[in-house]
C-alpha cells in the first residue's frame, strides 16, 4: 500500500479511536472534572447546555439592579433546581432563595444555602412534619401560610418539636391558586399568627403570576400594581397596628423593574436562563422583544436521520422537553416538530443551509421549569468548550419533588 495512503488511514483510525475513547470516558471525565478538549460535539444528546457568558451577564444585570434600587433578591430556584446556581446567586449578594417544594427546601438548606423561603403552603402531616424538622435544623428557613387552620397546625407541630417557625403570610395576587384574600381576612390571619407562640411572623407575600408574562411594559406595570395592591394595603393595616413587616416579597422576571419600589425583596427566577415565552413580553423601552436578559439555556440535539429534503430527524422527542419548543438557536428559518418520545423533527427550506447527518442543533426551551426538570445536569459551555457540569436535583434521591 502506498505510504501516504497508509499514513492517512492510520491517522484517521487513531482520530476515530480517540474520539470513541473520549465519548466512552465522558462520565469518567465528568467525575474528575477533566474537561480538556471536550466540546459540544463530544456530549451525549439530548442534553442541557448553559452558555456561561450569557448566564453570568443575566445574573449581573439582576444583581446590579437590586443593589442600585435597594431591593433584596431571594430568587426562585424551581426554574433551575441547582445548588451550584443558588450558591452563585448567594455569592453575588442574594439574601436567600425561594423554593416551590419541600424537597427543594431541604436540598438548598442541607447544602448550606441560608434564607430559604418555601412559597407553597406545606399542608398535611407529612409536609408539615418535614418542614418543622427543617426549621429546627435551620433557623433561617421561612415558609408561607395562607390559612388560619394551617397556622394552628404548624404552631402545634413546632411546639411538639420545641422549635419556632418563621412564617410569611401568602396573599392572593390575582391567581386563584393560593393566597388569602387581602385586607380584613389577611390581617386577621396575621394577628392570629402573632398570637401563636411557636410561630414568628416575618411579613407578606404577593406573587402575581398573571403580571409576569403580560405583554408590553405599561400593561404589565398596571397588572402588577393592581395585583399587589391588596398586599400593600394589608401591610399598612399591620403597620398601623404596630405589627412590624420585615418582608414584602413577590415579583418575577417580567416585573423586576416594576415592583422594586413596593417590595422589599424579589423572587424572580427565569431571568438567568430565559425561555421563548418570556422573550415575547416586551421591554420597558417599548421593544417587542424582552431584551433585558438573554437566552442562556438550550437543549443540544443531534441529527440522527436525513432521508427527506428539508426534513431532519433529531434525538430530541417528547421526553427531551416537557413542553414543546418551536425555536432553534441561530436558525429562525427552522420549524420544530415532534415525532415521538425519542424523535424530533426539524423542517426548513430544502437546499438552504441543509443539516447533515450527525450535525447538532440547539433548541430554546419554551417553558424552563418543565424542561430543566427532565435532565440530571447542566453542561456549562464557554464558546464551544465545555468547562463544567452542574447537577440538577432529580426525583431519585429526593423524598419527593
Ligand atoms: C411563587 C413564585 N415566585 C416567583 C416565581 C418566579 O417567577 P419568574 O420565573 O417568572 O421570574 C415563580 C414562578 O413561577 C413563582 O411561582
Amino acid at each position: 500500500m502506498n505510504t501516504r495512503r497508509t499514513f492517512f488511514i492510520n491517522t484517521l483510525t487513531t482520530a476515530t479511536a480517540l474520539a470513541a475513547a473520549k465519548s466512552a470516558n465522558i462520565e469518567n471525565r465528568i467525575g474528575k472534572k477533566d474537561w480538556r478538549g471536550i466540546t459540544r460535539e463530544d456530549l451525549p444528546t439530548p442534553s442541557m447546555i448553559i452558555d456561561i457568558d450569557l448566564f453570568e451577564k443575566n445574573l449581573n444585570t439582576m444583581s446590579s439592579h437590586c443593589k442600585s434600587s435597594g431591593v433584596n433578591l431571594r430568587g426562585h430556584v424551581k426554574i433551575h433546581k441547582s445548588v451550584d446556581i443558588a450558591k452563585r446567586q448567594m455569592a453575588m449578594g442574594s439574601i436567600g432563595v425561594t423554593v416551590a417544594t419541600e424537597a427543594e427546601a431541604e436540598l438548598m438548606s442541607n447544602s448550606g444555602v441560608k434564607g430559604v423561603l418555601l412559597t407553597r403552603q406545606a399542608a398535611g402531616k407529612e409536609k408539615t412534619t418535614r418542614m418543622v424538622a427543617l426549621a429546627k435544623r435551620d433557623p433561617t428557613f421561612l415558609m408561607v401560610v395562607d390559612d388560619p387552620s394551617m397556622a394552628v397546625q404548624l404552631d402545634m407541630a413546632a411546639g411538639a418539636e420545641h422549635t419556632k417557625v418563621n412564617v410569611v403570610v401568602d396573599i392572593n395576587a390575582g391567581l386563584q391558586r393560593a393566597g388569602i384574600e387581602p385586607g380584613a381576612k389577611a390581617f386577621a390571619l396575621v394577628q392570629k399568627i402573632t398570637g401563636l407562640k411557636n410561630l414568628s411572623f416575618k411579613g407578606l407575600m404577593a406573587y402575581s403570576g398573571g403580571a409576569s408574562h403580560t405583554k408590553g411594559w405599561e400593561a404589565r406595570k398596571a397588572k402588577s400594581m393592581k395585583d399587589i395592591a391588596g398586599m400593600l394595603e394589608t401591610a399598612d393595616m399591620c403597620k398601623q397596628s404596630g405589627i412590624p413587616i420585615e418582608i414584602k416579597t413577590g415579583g418575577s422576571t417580567g416585573t423586576y423593574n416594576i415592583d422594586t419600589g413596593y417590595l422589599t425583596e424579589l423572587q424572580a427566577g427565569s431571568y438567568m436562563f430565559m425561555d421563548t415565552g418570556y422573550i415575547k413580553i416586551g421591554s420597558k423601552s417599548g421593544d417587542e422583544i424582552y431584551t433585558d436578559f438573554s437566552q442562556s439555556l438550550t437543549v443540544l440535539t443531534t441529527i440522527i436521520v436525513r432521508q427527506h429534503a428539508g426534513v431532519a430527524t433529531t434525538d430530541a422527542g417528547i421526553k427531551s422537553m416537557a413542553k414543546q419548543t418551536d425555536t432553534v438557536k441561530g436558525r429562525p428559518d427552522v420549524a420544530v416538530d415532534l415525532q415521538g418520545a425519542e424523535y424530533g423533527i426539524l423542517r426548513w427550506k430544502a437546499g438552504e443551509n441543509d443539516y447533515k447527518l450527525g450535525d447538532k442543533a440547539e433548541l430554546y426551551p419554551t417553558h424552563l421549569d418543565s424542561s430543566t426538570h427532565v435532565y440530571d445536569r447542566y453542561y456549562i459551555a464557554k464558546g464551544d468548550n465545555i468547562i463544567d457540569a452542574w447537577p440538577i436535583m432529580g426525583k431519585a434521591g429526593a423524598a419527593s419533588r
